[in-house]
Parts: structure tokens; C-alpha cells; sequence
């Protein structure tokens, strides 16, 4: 088995698949060189690019993840289109992201005052989705496995984030992007904003992926 996470930060995914899948190939893309500099040891490849622009083959891995990372990514479409291209025909491509529920489109004031402000805490994001993967999964050549609103599991770590910011402020021990944070708790709390996995899989033939979870 094949494995790529796009996104992947300090390898903290690609270090418990290490434990988990010990016969399988795992490489690693982040866009920034200083987090794979300090990745933690595990025996993954680590390439520093663009998820939107992958330096790999087409047709070469089994499973592709994108772990809350998609949102940062130039263009969802474009990501989608190269995940795709580099899985093999009955691979997936597994991710997190967060999704605006306003349509809108192009964005209201509101709507781009809000992500300016989370944007502050959390860096700069492509536009939130209009969370229309459906859409996307036809024009990227995907198929909608499962999309599942996983919200409601996500807020106890808003509270536990901020306890830490308080803490860290007050001991002077570094920094949590407290309003950042507040403000996607509260749209998260009230609806504005959910929390999504998405499964998308690319057709063709099942792979040793399928096989594999088969026979688990
Ligand atoms: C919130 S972190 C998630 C990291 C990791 N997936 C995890 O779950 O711990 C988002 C990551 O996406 C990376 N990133 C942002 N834009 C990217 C891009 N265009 N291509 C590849 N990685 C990108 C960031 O450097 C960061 O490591």
C-alpha cells in the first residue's frame, strides 16, 4: 500500500500509519520546509511543494489524506484534480475541512470579515468551500464516498484551546490565537461553519487498499 498525506505538517498522521501499517510506502508533501525540517522520525519520504502542484507520478498511490489542510491550499478544485491524477483507478482521497454553510457566492462583508478575522489566528485559507463537493468530485473525475458533519466533535477542543490560550497569555508561556479561536467556536456552536470528512474515490478497478480492508 501506498500512502500520501498532502498537508502533512510535522508528520504526526505519517508517524502513527508507521505503527499501523508497517509494510507500507508513506511520503509526506508540505508546502513549508521549516515544518518537515523538524518532522518527527518516522521512515516516510518528506517532500517540500505545493499540494495544488504534487512533484509525483500519476497513478502511484493508494490513498491520498489531506488532514485540516485543504482550506490553506490555493484552490480546493485544483488539490481534488491532482489527487486524482496521483491515485490509482479505486484509491481514495480522505480529508478534513471546514465549510462555510452560506452559499453566497461571491462571499458577502460578513462573510469575508469573518474569514479575515480567523484568517489573523489561523492564516490565510482559500475562500471556505461552499462545501459543494458533489460539484467538485465531477469536475476533479472523484466519486462521493462519504461526507459526514462531524461538528458537534469538534467543539469540546475549541474550549480546551482556549483554556490553553488563557493559561499560556497569563504565564507568558507563547501564543493562542484566542479571538481566532472564539470566533470559530462560536460559528462552529451556532451552525455557521461545519466541520467535515470527506471520502472521495477515484474510479476504476479496487487496489490493494480494497483488498486490504476486505480481508481485515
Ligand atoms: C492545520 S495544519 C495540518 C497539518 C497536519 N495535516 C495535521 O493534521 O497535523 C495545515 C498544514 O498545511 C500546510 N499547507 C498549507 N498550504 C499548503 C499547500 N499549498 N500545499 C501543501 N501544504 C500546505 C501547512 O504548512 C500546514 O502544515
Amino acid at each position: 500500500m501506498t500512502v500520501l498525506d498532502v498537508g502533512c505538517g510535522f508528520g504526526g498522521t505519517l508517524g502513527r500509519l508507521s505503527e499501523r501499517l508497517p509494510a507500507a510506502r508513506l511520503v509526506g508533501v508540505n508546502i513549508d520546509h521549516r515544518q518537515l525540517t523538524r518532522a518527527l522520525p518516522t521512515r516516510a519520504q518528506f517532500i517540500c511543494a505545493d499540494g495544488c502542484a504534487l512533484p509525483l507520478p500519476s497513478a502511484a498511490f493508494d490513498a491520498v489524506l489531506a488532514v485540516e489542510c485543504i482550506f490553506h491550499f490555493p484552490s480546493r478544485l485544483t488539490f481534488l484534480r491532482e489527487a486524482q491524477r496521483v491515485l490509482k483507478p479505486g484509491g481514495r482521497v480522505s480529508l478534513s475541512d471546514f465549510v462555510r454553510v452560506d452559499k453566497a457566492e461571491p462571499a458577502n462583508a460578513v462573510s469575508r470579515w469573518l474569514e479575515d478575522q480567523v484568517a489573523k489566528g489561523y492564516g490565510r485559507q482559500s475562500t471556505w468551500s461552499d462545501g459543494d463537493y458533489q460539484a467538485m468530485a465531477d469536475k476533479a473525475g472523484l466519486v462521493v464516498e462519504q461526507d459526514a458533519d462531524v461538528t458537534r466533535l469538534t467543539l469540546p477542543t475549541y474550549l480546551y484551546l482556549l483554556a490553553d490560550g488563557v493559561s499560556r497569555a497569563v504565564s507568558g508561556r507563547g501564543h493562542v490565537p484566542i479571538r481566532s479561536t472564539l470566533l470559530l467556536f462560536l460559528l462552529s456552536a451556532l451552525g455557521a461553519v461545519r466541520y467535515r470528512l470527506v471520502v472521495l474515490r477515484k474510479p476504476g478497478t479496487p487496489d490493494a487498499l480494497g483488498k486490504a480492508g476486505r480481508a481485515g
